[in-house]
């Protein structure tokens, strides 16, 4: 039997991460979080004190990068070395240092080689990969691509509600500077040719997952 592989693609707060991961539980298919790669890659950089911003070094920390990532949607580790960063890569520093090392094409050569790996070694019978640039670079041969998008309003209210911790207007101008700085490195918020949309901006959680999982059989169906 053919592996099934669903690319999704969406800006911050689209809801992709926990509506791929859903939809992952109910095909019982793995999951892989890309976004998570490119976070610990920058835990990893300003573990060793080095300047996110600065790409040499950046390149540098790559030949140490030694990073681990499960693919269970049920919950899923991530490791640098033998740190379990699952939780820190989630802090706004990391956030904050991200997009920096994402632009460096060095660093996407590098992960999307890893990604790959990843889709071609699952032994479960499908893989949704989530990400900014699945449906174009990393998958574009993928049975099912989708672009998971929403108002910029409801991104914001979403991940307002999800880091309760901080103010909505510290959660909007972040988010907004990362959707910036991110675009400038992957258009993700124009769907490629053959990329269906999927909009969630009027969708609740369950209806966007049943919409997810309403493309990925008609994919399969082709
Ligand atoms: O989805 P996320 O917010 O966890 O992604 C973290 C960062 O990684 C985001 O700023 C953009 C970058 N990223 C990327 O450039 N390409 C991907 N496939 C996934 C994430």
């Amino acid at each position: 039997m053919t592996k099934t592989v669903v690319a999704v693609d969406g800006p911050a707060g689209s809801g992709k991460s926990s509506v791929s991961k859903a939809a992952a539980k109910r095909l019982g298919f793995a999951f892989l979080d890309t976004g998570a790669a490119y976070r610990a890659l920058a835990w990893h950089v300003l573990d060793a004190g080095a300047d996110p911003e600065q790409g040499a070094a950046v390149i540098a920390s790559l030949a140490s990068f030694d990073y681990s990532i499960g693919t269970d949607p049920d919950g899923y580790a991530v490791h640098v070395g033998e740190t379990d960063v699952t939780e820190s890569i989630r802090e706004p520093r990391v956030s904050a240092a991200v997009s920096a090392i994402a632009r460096v094409p060095e660093v996407r050569t590098h992960l999307t080689e890893l990604f790959r790996s990843i889709i071609r070694d699952t032994d479960k019978p499908g893989i949704i990969v989530e990400g900014r640039d699945i449906t174009t670079v990393v998958a574009p041969d993928a049975t099912a691509r989708i672009l998971l998008t929403a108002s910029e309003e409801a991104r914001m209210s979403r991940r307002s509600a999800e880091l309760a911790t901080e103010s909505a207007s510290d959660v909007a101008i972040a988010l907004q500077k990362r959707d910036r700085a991110d675009s400038r490195v992957v258009d993700f918020m124009t769907a490629a040719d053959g990329v269906v949309t999927v909009d969630s901006t009027n969708l609740n959680f369950d209806e966007t997952v049943d919409a997810v999982l309403d493309v990925i059989r008609t994919s399969q169906e082709k």
